[in-house]
């Protein structure tokens, strides 16, 4: 299969010249509107041969009815008929010609013209790893975001423009993504959404059958064994002679009477223990339930006096002479670590600018294997990313100047221009933008020294999801078009400030666009001398 997929590619790349490599469509919306207008040109494409095939079968049927009519009537009274010299000709003409001129145009293809562009146009959809791809990227969502599968199914989401639905069966094909993955949390609420639409009389294809059969291993594999008897009960309603959900019943009655046996004997002491642990799980918070409730602006809110500490200011980049007659608006965001947004510090013009720069290389970002020290692709990092040189327009080198004046911080040392697009499900788990100590080698290239501070463009609003939060600490930075966030990573000291822990939350709905700019520590030291304490 794979290997047949890789002949086809290689074959059409010698016709195509431009044809670009396969690339996780799934990861940014940029690619996807590509998607959408192939989707269009096969549709009118579709709708031809449709046209064709109509007027086809117009043409035969208007021969079958002529045809009708005339041995009608030849067959009522056949030498009648044939006493006509003229009728006698129009018998020899049609039986030695016209019907095989007929036969012809019933087997002309009108396909051609579909088949062809279908054939061209396939190179660029997306495989079964975006399908997946996709379909995880929704199951996170609901997990980050709380949704329940109903709610999730019938396209009920903040924010949206064009609502869409689920059908039973898009529903199965999630359950069933989910099972291969041995997510049988998200089998279940996905087998029983299907369930439920099909109950509620959905008409569709999916298979009551099949999916009572998912649900109930799902159920069974989470430690329900009584619904998962229920459930595979039901089953044998539908399919009495299925021969796994016969053996599975046995087995479960099996296990079922085992059980009863054995908490018969099972003492109190035992029960007060579990509950313990119980209550041990819930007082833990691990980072990701943290994560994920910023995500969704649960976060712990700041007392009173603390925000009062907050302020927003005009801002000339300490008396830097670009900005002392047009200082710009600044906003503390957070305290400690202390994180300050500039609001109208990039321009729509500049915004698109970017983007259309960024657009054609956008690849699949990457992250550094700490074990290989390489660059690779993760789960955790699902975006699309590219790097802009201030040397390749005046924009991106007005913009670096831009950072270098109200930071205070040398940019020749920094990191290119980065570019990034997240797309629906798209995200940054938590992480650190500076080299920890055990990864000395992380910027090693480079050779400018540990990621001092990182500044972030917004380019986008977000209709839903995508906040940048700090799980340490509990903060969220929502996303705003045109501003700008910045932060110190590491201590004057030069050592790292771990409560700048970071993370992209998904996208919920819409698209989000960002660049950011690493500044490095080289260049620095008159900037920003370095002192022996952690404190500023
Ligand atoms: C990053 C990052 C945050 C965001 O790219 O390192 O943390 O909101 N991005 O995109
Ligand atoms: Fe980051």
């Amino acid at each position: 299969m794979a290997s047949n997929k890789m002949w086809y590619t290689l074959a059409l790349g010698f016709l195509l010249p431009f044809s670009y490599a396969h690339t996780d469509f799934f990861t940014s919306i940029g690619h996807m509107t590509d998607l959408i207008n192939t989707e269009k040109d096969l549709v009118i494409s579709l709708k031809d041969y449709i046209k064709a095939e109509e007027s086809k079968l117009e043409q035969i049927k208007k021969w079958a009815e002529k045809l009708d009519k005339l041995t009608d009537t030849a067959t009522k009274d056949p030498e009648g008929f044939l006493g006509h010299p003229v009728n006698a000709f129009k018998l020899m003409k049609r039986l030695n010609t016209e019907w095989g001129e007929l036969e012809s145009l019933v087997l002309k293809d009108m396909s051609d013209g579909f088949i062809s562009n279908m054939t061209i146009q396939r190179q660029f959809f997306p495989n079964d790893e975006d399908q997946t791809g996709a379909a995880k990227a929704l199951l996170r969502l609901q997990d980050t975001y709380n949704l329940d599968t109903d709610t999730l199914s019938r396209g009920n989401l903040p924010g949206v423009k064009h609502k869409s639905f689920l059908t039973a069966e898009d529903c199965f094909e999630l359950g069933k993504i989910a099972y291969t993955e041995a997510d049988y949390y998200h089998t279940e609420l996905w087998m029983e959404q299907a369930l439920k639409q099909l109950d509620e009389g959905e008409v569709s294809s999916a298979d009551k059958v099949y999916i009572l059969d998912y649900l109930s291993y799902a159920v069974y594999q989470q430690g329900d064994l009584s619904k998962a008897m229920m459930l595979t009960k039901r089953l044998l309603e539908l399919d009495p002679e299925h021969q796994r959900a016969n053996g599975n019943m046995k087995y479960f009655e099996y296990i079922m009477a085992k059980e009863k046996e054995a908490n018969k004997s099972s003492t109190d002491a035992e029960d007060q223990t579990e509950k313990e642990t119980e209550v041990k799980k819930k007082d833990y918070l691990p980072e990701r339930r943290k994560y994920e409730m910023l995500c969704r602006g649960e976060g712990l809110k700041m007392t009173p006096r603390r925000q009062k500490r907050l302020f927003c200011r005009y801002y000339d980049g300490n008396r830097n002479p670009r900005y002392i007659l047009g200082p710009v608006k600044q906003e503390d965001e957070w305290d400690k670590p202390r994180i300050v947004r500039f609001l109208d510090i990039i321009s729509d013009e500049e915004i698109e600018t970017v983007k259309e720069l960024a657009k054609p290389r956008l690849s699949r970002a990457t992250v550094h294997d700490p074990e290989t020290g390489k660059l690779t692709t993760a789960h955790y990092r699902v975006s699309k990313s590219a790097w802009l040189s201030g040397y390749e327009s005046p924009v991106v080198s007005r913009i670096n100047t831009r950072i270098q004046d109200l930071t205070g911080l040398d940019v020749s040392t920094a990191e290119e221009l980065q570019v990034a697009n997240y797309g629906v499900g798209g995200q940054y788990e938590p992480h650190f933008d500076f080299g920890r100590k055990d990864e000395p080698d992380a910027f090693k290239e480079l050779g400018t020294g540990n990621r001092i501070a990182t500044w972030l463009f917004y380019m986008s609003d977000v209709s839903a999801g995508g906040a940048t939060v700090f799980p340490e600490v509990g903060a969220s930075v929502w996303p705003k078009k045109g501003t700008a966030v910045f932060w110190y990573n590491l201590f004057p000291s030069g050592e790292g400030d771990y409560s700048t822990r970071h993370a992209a939350c998904p996208v919920l709905v819409g698209n989000k666009w960002v660049s950011n700019k690493w500044l490095h520590e080289r260049g620095q030291e008159f900037r920003r001398p370095c002192t022996l304490s952690e404190l500023e």
